[in-house]
């Protein structure tokens, strides 16, 4: 399975912080906001990607992440003209997804804890499948309401009335399919692609299945500045708490086997001194014990 990193947008929330810099580079804590689905990505065992980014902020992508090579991973780039819809994801990277399954998710979706990501893509056959996430306030986002097989009865974008609590967050797992169907969408009322309606057409043909997420998980997203703020302070928090770090490309292409352990040090021995670094040499520190102690 490849996947698309949806990171255009216009930020509009955001503003003044979004006037010069994209919402998905801004900081989340102590590391650029792209860094956490990349790495939820990586962890999940996806080593293609494709990112898709405004016109003007493509060169400070690149700047960042280059063509993924460093992470053992691959990373092409595409621009979306103008804020047209999610779902036009699937049109703008059609030459990238080619005939492969694909993972879309949103550049501003910060997730911690379980394995539910990795299994459902290792587990992931045909049709599409979506997550749902109890929240208070699902009318704020796309609303799934489900049976006991986990089979999607409605779904439907931002809600007057919703119809449950479960919100269904920004990871969305396709088969091939999915590029044909967004090309028989049309926009909506607000002018937009959405991907509602291309998961509306799996669920009307019985392919669109949902797992719940547990509430042992987190979902945050990070799209106003109080969201930002709260997304900072809890990875604050669990960093400093457990001593390991959320959202860090490096250790999870390491653990997938990306990156074999001297290329990993090779990747921190380029980086400045600083906490990152000095965290990353604790992991191939910790890395070398273990994997002595297993000889
Ligand atoms: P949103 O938060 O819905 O939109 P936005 O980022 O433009 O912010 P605002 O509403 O404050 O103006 O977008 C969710 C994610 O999807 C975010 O990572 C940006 C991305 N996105 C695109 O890349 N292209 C699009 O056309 C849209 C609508 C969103």
């Amino acid at each position: 399975m490849k996947a698309i990193i949806m990171a255009g947008g216009n930020g509009s929330r955001l503003y003044p912080l979004s006037k010069v810099s994209s919402k998905q580079l801004q900081a989340v804590y102590d590391k650029p906001m792209i860094y956490y689905p990349l790495t939820v990505l990586i962890a999940a065992g996806i080593r293609e990607f494709c990112i898709i980014t405004t016109p003007q902020d493509q060169y400070r992508f690149e700047q960042l992440l280059a063509d993924g090579t460093q992470w053992g991973i691959s990373i092409e780039y595409r621009t979306q003209a103008s804020p047209d819809g999610i779902g036009q994801a699937f049109l703008i990277a059609e030459s990238f997804v080619g005939s492969d399954n694909v993972a879309l998710m949103l550049g501003d979706n910060i997730f911690f804890g379980g394995d539910a990501f990795p299994r459902a893509m290792a587990e992931f056959r045909s049709g599409a499948t979506i997550f749902a996430y109890h929240v208070t306030n699902p009318g704020d986002y796309g609303v799934v309401e489900f049976d006991r097989e986990g089979r999607a009865v409605s779904i439907e974008e931002k809600p007057a009335a919703p119809r449950s609590h479960f919100a269904v967050p920004g990871l969305y797992l396709y088969d091939n399919r999915v590029v044909g169907m967004a090309r028989t969408i049309k926009p909506s009322a607000r002018g937009e692609l959405e991907i509602t309606d291309i998961n509306r057409a799996y669920m009307e043909s019985g392919e669109l299945y949902v797992r719940r997420l547990s509430r042992g998980f987190a979902w945050l997203d990070a799209g106003t500045s109080r969201a930002l703020q709260e997304a900072s302070a809890y990875i604050e928090t669990i960093e400093r708490r457990q001593g390991v770090k959320l959202g860090c490309p490096e250790e999870a292409a390491l653990v997938r086997g990306f990156l074999d352990l001297d290329q990993f040090c090779a990747v921190a021995a380029a980086m400045p001194a600083c906490d990152y670094r000095a965290y990353l040499e604790g992991v191939a520190t910790e890395t070398r014990r273990i994997r002595g102690a297993g000889h």
